[in-house]
This record gives structure tokens, sequence and C-alpha cells, in this order.
């Protein structure tokens, strides 16, 4: 049976990074973007299946993509939607009724690894409905107006969201069966209809990539 499903939500455009095809087949390290994560999650032992949410027109390209990487555990590669919460909707559709667990991770932030993974488990055989990787926040928050400052946010206890984020299977589903507008990542979505979601120690590893910036800084860690 397979029972943890990880969702890699890959569809976006890329539209900050600036390049001529979408986020996910940007070169890292010599291959695509989503070919780091996706093959972590294969070669990841608590992880059983994998579905692929691919931009619009790439989706041939994603098979081939885990055709040669050999990923075995991907079932299906769907077409994402026009946000994120769409194309996560799309991937969790592929999940069937007997899945216990989904993992949802974002492309965007290619060095998932093991650890992350393992913590992200524990708290959901502890009662909570879901967990998500969190870093404390280093910089002072300020609340702007119209170019002038209206408050200093205490930062007392904020801390900044990371993926991959991991579900018990049947909140998700409840969550997701509802409306999904202003939804940023998938806890908020579970949050918002009820459920319990754990923060546990996320990783500076798992930054976004979202500028060029960025993607050489990861480029860097690999
Ligand atoms: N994503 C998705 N479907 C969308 C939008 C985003 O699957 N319609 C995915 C992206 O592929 C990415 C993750 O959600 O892995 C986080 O989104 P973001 O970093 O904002 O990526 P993009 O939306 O592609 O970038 P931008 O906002 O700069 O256009
Ligand atoms: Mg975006």
């Amino acid at each position: 049976m397979s029972a943890v499903w990880a969702l890699i939500a890959a569809a976006g455009s890329g539209e900050r990074l600036g390049i001529d095809r979408p986020k996910a087949f940007a070169a890292l390290g010599g291959r695509p973007l989503l070919a780091e994560s996706l093959d972590r999650l294969d070669r990841c032992e608590l992880v059983d299946a994998i579905v692929v949410a691919a931009p619009p027109d790439w989706e041939e390209p994603s098979i081939l993509l885990a055709e040669e990487l050999a990923a075995s555990k991907v079932v299906a590669c769907v077409t994402g939607g026009a946000t994120r919460a769409e194309s996560v909707r799309a991937a969790l559709a592929e999940v069937p009724e007997e899945a216990l667990v989904v993992l949802v991770h974002d492309a965007a932030r290619p060095l998932v690894d093991v650890a992350v993974i393992e913590r992200l488990l524990v708290p959901l055989s502890e009662g909570f409905d879901g967990a998500v990787p969190v870093l404390a926040v280093a910089d002072t928050l300020k609340f702007v107006r119209d170019g002038a400052i209206v408050e200093t946010v205490n930062r007392e206890g904020l801390v900044a969201a990371q993926t991959p984020q991991a579900f018990l299977a049947e909140p998700l589903r409840r969550a997701f069966a509802g409306d999904l507008s202003g939804a940023t990542d998938c806890a908020s979505l579970v949050e918002r209809a009820g459920g319990r979601v754990a923060a546990i120690e996320g990783d500076p590893r798992l930054l976004k990539v979202t500028t060029p910036a960025d993607l050489a800084l990861v480029e860097s860690w690999l």
C-alpha cells in the first residue's frame, strides 16, 4: 500500500525569475530545477508515491524528466492550475482513498532532505492534522502603508513557513474541498478548516528560489 504521497507543486510560471521557461525547468546544476526535488523525494524511503503538478504544456517534459531520473514512484503528472492551491488540488485528486499522509512540496525549494521529512511525520502520530517547517524571522518587521511605517510588528512568535508540509490525508482533502482563495500555503487552508497544525524546525537550505540571485545561491549549496 502507498501510505505516504508526495505532491510537487511545479506549475508556476516563475515571473520573478524572468527566464524563457517555467521556473521548474530553470537550469540548476546542469538539470531542470524540478529534477532536484523529484530525485530527492523519489529516493526518500519515507515516500511511497509522487504526483507532479506541471505547468500547462510542460506535462510531457515532466514525464520525460521522471523517466530520465528513473523516478519510479511518480504515478501521475497533472496539469497545474492558475494558483498554487489549484495546482495542489489537481495533484490531490490523483491520491487514492487509502493514502494516509500527504506531503506537499514546492519544486521551487530544490534542497529537500530526509531529515525534515522525518521531523514532519512526528506530530502526525501525536494528534496533529498537519506539520509545517518554520524558521524564526531574523529581520525587524514593519507594517507599511503609502511609503510610511505605520507600525513595527512584535516579532515574538512570528516565523516563516516553508515546504514540504505534511498532512493526514483526510483533513487535507476536507480543506481542499472548500474555498481556496487567499491561500498562500496548504497549512493555511487546513488551519482555516479548524485543523491543528504543528510547527517543526525548518531548514535554511529549503530556501525558495524566487529570483536569479536565489538560484545562484542554491546552486552554490548543491
Ligand atoms: N505553483 C504552482 N502552480 C501555480 C503557481 C505556483 O504549482 N499556479 C508552484 C510553483 O511552481 C512553485 C511553488 O508553487 O514551486 C511556489 O510558487 P512561487 O515560488 O511563487 O513560483 P511561481 O509562481 O512560479 O513564481 P512567480 O510568483 O515569480 O511567478
Ligand atoms: Mg507565484
